[in-house]
Formats: C-alpha cells, sequence, structure tokens
C-alpha cells in the first residue's frame, strides 16, 4: 500500500532554467525505509519539499493518502508528514531548546504543561536530556540536527522525510539516530524517507532505494538489488558499498565465484566464511 506519491513532478526554481525535477514519479510504501540517492544537485531536497508540500510542483501531482497535498490544511499536513531540514539552522527558530520543540505540541493546542513534556520526551529519544533550557545557538551543529529531529518526532507523524540526517554527526552518532529512525519504524510502523549520498548508511538501514540523477528517478529497487548494481549506481555518480566494492575487485580480478555481492558487514562475514568452507 502506497502512502505518498508523486506523479511525474516537475519543479523548475525561479530565475533558473533547468529543472531541478524532471518528470519524476516515486511512490513510497506505508510503514517502509525509503532511501533517496544521488550526487549533491540531483534533486534530492527538492524531492523531499515537495513530498510535505513546502514546495508546489510546477506540474504533476503529490498525494497523501491518495489525495492531493493542497487539499488538506496545512497544519493537518504539516504534523501528518514531518520534515527534519537538511540544515538545521533552517528549521530551529525559537530561543530555547525546549520552546522550539513544545513550538508543534502547542500549536496543535496541547496545554502548556503537557507540550513541555512531550517535548522533554521527545529531547530524551534523540539523546539530548536536559537540553530544554539551552539557548539553541549555543548547540553544537549535530546538537541542532538531533534538536531539530525532536521538534518533528514531539508530532507523532505518519511520515518521516529525514534529510541528510546524519551529515555532519559522527559515527556513532549517526547510527544511533538511524537505529532510533529503525526502532520507531518498527515499533510504530512510521513510514520513513531518508535522503543521503552514503551508500554505506542505506546498504544497513534501507529497505527500498531509490537512485536521483539530474532530476529524474534513475533506478529503483529493493536494497540488495539497487545498491549491487554497480552500473547504475556509477552512472549516477554513486558507488558501490564499500564491503561491496571489495567483492567485486575479488570477483573480477582474482576469480572468487559469487552470484550476488554482499552489501554490509554482517553479509559479508557470510560470505567470507562460505568461502572458507566454514559454515558455523
Ligand atoms: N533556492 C534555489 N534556487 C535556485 N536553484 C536551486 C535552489 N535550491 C536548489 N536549487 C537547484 O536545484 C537543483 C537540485 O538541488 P537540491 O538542493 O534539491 O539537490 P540535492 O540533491 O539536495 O543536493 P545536496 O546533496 O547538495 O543537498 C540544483 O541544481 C540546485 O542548484
Ligand atoms: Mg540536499
Amino acid at each position: 500500500m502506497s502512502i505518498l506519491t508523486a506523479q511525474d513532478i516537475t519543479y523548475t526554481y525561479p530565475g533558473t532554467n533547468v529543472p531541478a525535477l524532471d518528470r519524476l514519479t516515486l511512490t513510497v510504501e506505508t510503514g517502509e525505509i525509503l532511501f533517496l540517492l544521488g550526487v549533491n544537485g540531483s534533486g534530492k531536497t527538492t524531492l523531499l519539499h515537495h513530498l510535505n508540500g513546502l514546495l508546489r510542483p510546477g506540474s504533476g501531482a503529490v498525494s497523501l493518502h491518495g489525495m492531493l497535498l493542497g487539499r488538506y490544511r496545512e497544519k493537518d499536513l504539516f504534523s501528518k508528514v514531518g520534515l527534519v531540514f537538511q540544515d538545521p539552522n533552517d528549521q530551529l527558530f525559537a530561543p530555547t531548546v525546549e520552546e522550539d520543540v513544545m513550538y508543534g505540541p502547542r500549536n496543535l493546542g496541547e496545554d502548556g504543561e503537557k507540550a513541555r513534556e512531550m517535548a522533554a520526551e521527545a529531547l530524551a529519544t534523540v539523546g539530548l536530556a536536559g537540553f530544554g533550557p539551552r539557548e539553541v545557538r549555543t548547540l553544537s551543529y549535530g546538537q541542532k540536527k538531533r534538536a531539530a529531529l525532536a521538534g518533528i518526532l514531539v508530532m507523532d507523524p505518519e511520515v518521516l522525510l529525514l534529510d541528510e540526517p546524519t551529515a555532519g554527526i559522527d559515527p556513532i552518532g549517526a547510527v544511533r539516530i538511524m537505529e532510533l529512525v529503525r526502532a520507531l519504524n518498527e515499533s510504530k510502523q512510521l513510514t520513513v524517507v531518508v535522503t543521503t549520498h552514503d551508500v554505506d548508511l542505506a546498504a544497513v538501514f534501507a529497505h527500498r532505494v531509490c537512485v536521483l540523477d539530474k532530476g529524474q528517478v534513475v533506478r529503483t529497487g529493493p536494497a540488495a538489488e539497487v545498491l549491487s548494481d554497480a552500473a547504475a549506481m556509477r552512472k549516477a555518480g554513486l558507488r558501490l558499498p564499500r564491503i561491496a566494492h571489495l567483492a567485486e575487485i575479488l570477483r573480477d580480478k582474482d576469480d572468487v565465484d559469487t552470484e550476488t555481492l554482499p552489501l554490509t558487514i554482517g553479509q559479508a562475514r557470510k560470505w567470507i566464511k562460505d568461502r572458507l568452507g566454514n559454515k558455523r
């Protein structure tokens, strides 16, 4: 079942003459983690901004539950489809972290005390317990990204759109954030769309992958299929996950026999043990 669809959308930013999205069609399935992969300027952010109605397509249509985004009340739409901006400075606007995270629930009519509790819980979820009273401008970049995520999670959205959620986050922190997102996906059937050019991150967390190039979708499919499609990935300016690249070299240069390429360390471990004749 699809939850969000973009049908043949084209968008050209005012003052430019090359479309940022070019007759693009995309379906987001209910309960999936979909990764949008593409190089800088391929249209990832522009697409996400269409999926929550922040930008309106020049032509084509975007629908949530089969209804055009334009037919939703703005407030309803923004609480159903939560977008975490690529740059947290574009999202955070209140003086303190707590006020910022409380804004959504307050706007939906929660009283101050309840909104404060919800904010504290969301901040704890993203690893920022106790940061409520801090001034936003005193947070580090990674902390701001977490605060921005808390401000969306507090709304309990149906769809979570994450624009480069791990860019600028330290490696362990990046995995923690994605594990949190995956836990929400599993426990609440939260539908998640993640943009990134980090193919190794996609290998671990994506159910499905969609490759963007010059505002078009050039490849869509199960993560395992797309991420090991060397020709498609390279054509879009991306690379294979490191582990898959190593297996590809072993296959092509060292005659290691394999039909599929392992994508993650876990898959590679099994792949190597199988070839060492160690089936344990
Ligand atoms: N506000 C804007 N005005 C004019 N052109 C823009 C604007 N924002 C983006 N573009 C252009 O639209 C195209 C797609 O940009 P977009 O930000 O969607 O790419 P992206 O895939 O998110 O890139 P990145 O990986 O750098 O975040 C690019 O060619 C970009 O220059
Ligand atoms: Mg972007």
